[in-house]
């Protein structure tokens, strides 16, 4: 690792001082400018509106924005689109919608959509006290809001409940303010944190103003004021369902029941072992943050959330499960899935606009749908593979352009590369093996 030059103020710079002082930390400024230069968009309007998305933006960072087409969720059809590095995760997403689409498509229930937020505070006042005056408190709260909630509660979201909860067994003096919300289609953390910070505010003032406690019981600490990531209250359900005789020829050593016992028994091991389980929703997350990064969502706050649930047990486990009941294969996942299709990024990103109108512009419930399904469908391919031909033949193959455009191929040699290739296993040595031998022939 080589160290580079410290700067003070970089955020302060032009953004073509930004770029050059990076630039000047390499061994050939003017080419890693122009390296940096050639990703920036040519419409200079478009470049702006990327640049503000984030800060000390240098240049675009290009991601693939593909389809998964044919999806049927709910006996409605789509085509999905996803962002996403891994080659192979498209692909597989495509076949498995292929696959359900013959089968009765996807199925979701949305469990819940409430999200919560916390005060965190320190006090060292009388508790019962707080609890004796708590619903007077409870109106100040809810008026110290009032011109931040107007908006969403004409669109029938708004706050629900706020608890007092007293952690003093956990940390000294520490209690808590736990609001639970409904956003309706916005992801609502920044209407969530307002609220809060609101109420942190309204607190304070409510115990020092009030004649229930003494002066020594006047100051309240505001810690923070945060919603929760972790959101088991804004939940989705999907599964997909058929007969055992309809996954027949799945596997040519397999019959449908074969093969459905022997997934479930896949299934089962990743709530036995942990090892197992991180890389089997890890599959999920696959198709679930592809969805989630191209309508333009957060996908850590789903992917947090996602495994915090796969551990609500005291053991980090499976999101998926298996029923075989009555000859009949159900897989299923079941995860929180706080997402927006107003506000935020997805009504900035113009790319993330053009998801959300591929996917006929769902509201946060049925864009909740979508992507438990695509998350589905990735998993259900990977287990697919992993207990029929392995997981290898089919990455590897995706694989082979990335490979050949490591070594530079030309269209000429991908089509051959691709034809040679067709019935014969992948690794970068044997692509590299036939480039060469293309090259030195
Ligand atoms: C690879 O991106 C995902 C898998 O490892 C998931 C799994 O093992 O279930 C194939």
């Amino acid at each position: 690792m080589k160290s580079r030059e410290f700067i003070e103020g970089y955020s302060k710079l032009s953004k073509e001082d930004k770029l050059q002082f990076i630039a000047n930390q390499s061994v050939d400024p003017e080419a890693f400018a122009a390296e940096l230069m050639s990703f920036h968009h040519e419409d200079p309007e478009r470049q702006k509106l990327f640049e503000e998305i984030s800060e000390n933006t240098i240049s675009n960072f290009f991601l693939p924005f593909g389809v998964a087409p044919n999806f049927l969720i709910d006996g409605n059809f789509m085509h999905i689109p996803m962002v996403i590095e891994e080659s192979s995760v498209v692909a597989a997403a495509s076949k498995s919608a292929k696959f359900w689409l013959e089968r009765g498509g996807f199925h979701t229930e949305i469990v819940s959509t409430v999200k919560i937020g916390q005060v965190h505070f320190s006090w060292k006042g009388d508790f019962e006290k707080l609890k004796g005056v708590f619903d007077e408190l409870k109106k100040e709260l809810l008026k110290s809001t009032e011109a931040i909630t107007a908006n969403m509660r004409n669109r029938g979201g708004g706050i629900l409940d706020i608890e007092l909860i007293d952690m003093c067994e956990h940390i000294p003096d520490y209690y808590q303010l736990k609001a639970r919300f409904e956003t309706i289609d916005s992801m609502g953390a920044n209407f969530i944190n307002s609220c809060l910070e609101e109420f942190g505010n309204a607190l304070k003032t409510f115990i020092r103003i009030h004649p229930a406690f003494d002066s020594e019981s006047k100051d309240v600490e505001i810690i923070m004021a945060i919603l929760s990531n972790y959101t088991p209250g804004c939940r989705v359900r999907a599964w997909v369902e058929t007969t055992f005789d309809k996954l027949d020829g799945i596997d040519e050593n397999l019959s449908g029941k074969q093969f459905a016992e022997k997934f479930a028994k896949a299934v089962k091991i990743a709530d036995v072992d942990v090892y197992r389980a991180v890389t089997h929703n890890k599959g999920i997350f696959n198709g679930i943050d592809a969805v989630v990064l191209a309508t333009g969502n957060d996908f850590r706050a789903i992917e947090a959330a996602g495994h915090a649930f796969a551990a609500r047990h005291g053991k980090y486990q499976s999101l998926s499960s298996v029923s075989l009941q009555d000859g009949k294969f159900k897989f299923m996942i079941e995860l929180p899935m706080a997402v927006g299709t107003v506000g935020g990024l997805t009504s900035l990103h113009p790319l993330a606009k053009i998801s959300l109108r591929m996917l006929g512009k769902p509201n946060a419930k049925d864009l909740m749908r979508i992507i438990a399904s695509a998350g589905l469908a990735n998993h259900f391919s990977a287990i697919k593979s992993l207990v029929t031909k392995g997981i290898q033949q089919g990455h590897m193959k995706m694989h082979l352009l990335n490979i050949l455009n490591q070594m530079n191929a030309n269209e000429r040699e991908k089509k051959l590369a691709k034809k040679y290739f067709a019935n014969k296993k992948v690794a970068y040595k044997s692509v590299k093996d036939f480039i060469d031998s293309l090259r030195n022939s």
